[in-house]
């Protein structure tokens, strides 16, 4: 059973504020696509910990196949796992979804209720792994946080973006006309990083490359499900 994250929004006042797509120079830039992405300081024994954890639960969890080829992905119940380290990490999750709730919506703060649930799963990648192009239907917000990237060990060969997770251009079409400094229809590539977490629309497709370090590659990966909210308007 997914967990219930009762009032994550804890925010203070409705204040409407002007999303900043409103260039100087006459320019507006239309339906961005919001990405958390932040690096938490101080994770060391929270990670460490999580390793521990994730690779005892891999002993008895045949896990789940899905986007994952060359790796582990456990069972969607790591949300239930009874430790303070998921609470903590939980606790970073419903950060995201705030700040991203926030910037969406053009609101400095919000306040309503929403019926919120989440999962999570653990991902092993080892040598050669990678996650293949998807998306998660169904959801609002999907995200992934780094507990052991496994970076430092990359193969000499290695493509600079090997084991980067990339995000595709989600605009219909964009690639079709050259323009100058091809700004369209560009994927966009992020690090890995222990301690680091992105967030992001749950129908922005991804994937992660294919990863050539020698050491395991631990990630959690997540994903939201916002129902039964009262809308607000921002307009
Ligand atoms: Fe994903």
């Amino acid at each position: 059973m997914p967990n219930h994250l009762d009032r994550i929004f804890k925010l203070f006042q409705d204040v409407l504020v002007k999303l900043k797509v409103e260039l100087e120079n006459g320019v507006r830039l239309a339906w961005p696509t919001p990405i958390f992405n932040k690096k938490y300081e101080n994770t060391e024994e929270l990670n460490r910990r999580l390793v521990e954890i994730i690779l005892e639960k891999e002993k008895i969890d045949v896990g789940n196949a899905k986007s994952i080829a060359g790796g582990w992905h456990s069972s969607e119940d790591v949300h239930s796992w009874d430790y303070p380290e998921i609470k903590t990490l939980i606790g970073f999750i419903t950060d995201a979804i705030t700040e991203l709730t926030k910037v969406s919506a053009g609101v400095e703060s919000v306040q309503f209720g929403a019926d919120t649930t989440f999962i999570a799963w653990a991902n092993i990648l080892r040598k050669g792994g990678y996650h293949k192009i998807h998306t998660h239907p169904g959801c609002a917000w999907s995200g992934v946080y780094y507990i052991q990237a496994g970076a430092d060990e990359r193969a000499e060969d290695a493509p600079e973006d090997a084991g980067h997770i990339e995000f595709f251009d989600p605009r219909h079409g964009v690639e079709m006309v050259p323009v100058p400094g091809n700004p369209f229809g560009q994927r966009l590539s992020f690090p890995p990083e222990e301690g680091r977490l992105y967030c992001f629309p749950a129908w922005l497709r991804h994937m992660v490359n294919p990863y050539h370090g020698n050491s395991e590659r631990i990630t959690i990966g997540f994903n939201i499900r916002i129902e039964n909210f009262e809308n607000f308007d921002n307009s």
